[in-house]
């Protein structure tokens, strides 16, 4: 199977994004529409009649100078392959061209998967007001979800790989449709 390609999330994804979300058991009652700005999504062409599927998706929602990092899911069936790190890296890429300073989660129990991104559990009391005050922070995640932070300072790194990425995933889907 070839690899999936990420790109940013169009307003026609957002019912692929949110059925994604709801069948991990991530929330969607804070996303509206108009929040697919916010999500890259990867996208699998399966070359068919069937058209274009969605596999992964994640988002960085602005919060004053810095971002949350939320919504990173991938389809079961293409878990453990890396396409979890590589729609973190990408969303840390679109944060850090933004000017984010530094991106901040909650995660029930992907502590694991984050920590070997470089992220760093801390207090949630630690995350900035603003953060704080949000719908994930505020209400809709568990007292008991862990949180983290990364700081962007070394985001710039980032773009060569994404890309090559993109144009290895590309390679690949040419190879296909050549078979
Ligand atoms: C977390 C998630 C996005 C990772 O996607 P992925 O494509 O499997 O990630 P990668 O292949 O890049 O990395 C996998 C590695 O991360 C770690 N990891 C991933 N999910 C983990 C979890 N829930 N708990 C502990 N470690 C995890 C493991 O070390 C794993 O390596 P392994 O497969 O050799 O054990 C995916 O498991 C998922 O969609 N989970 C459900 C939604 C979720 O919990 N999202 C995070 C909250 S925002």
């Amino acid at each position: 199977m070839h690899r999936a390609v990420l790109r940013d999330a169009q307003p026609g994804d957002y019912a692929a994004i949110t059925a994604l979300l709801t069948g991990a058991g991530l929330p969607v009652d804070d996303l509206s529409p108009d929040d697919v700005r916010w999500f890259v999504v990867a996208q699998a062409d399966a070359g068919e009649a069937a058209g274009c599927t969605i596999v992964g998706a994640g988002a960085v929602q602005p919060i004053g100078e810095n971002g949350l990092l939320r919504s990173v899911v991938v389809a079961p069936a293409l878990r453990s392959g890396g396409l979890g790190a590589r729609l973190v890296r990408a969303l840390e890429t679109r944060a850090g061209a933004a000017g984010l300073a530094a991106l901040y989660l909650l995660t029930g129990d992907a502590q694991a998967f984050f920590r070997t991104l470089g992220y760093q559990t801390i207090d949630r009391g630690e995350a900035p007001e603003a953060m704080r005050a949000s719908a994930q922070f505020a209400s809709i995640c568990p007292s008991s979800a862990t949180c983290m932070v990364r700081t962007l300072a070394d985001a710039a790194r980032y773009p060569e790989r994404i890309s090559a990425d993109v144009v290895e995933a590309q390679r690949d889907l040419e190879k296909e449709k050549r078979s």
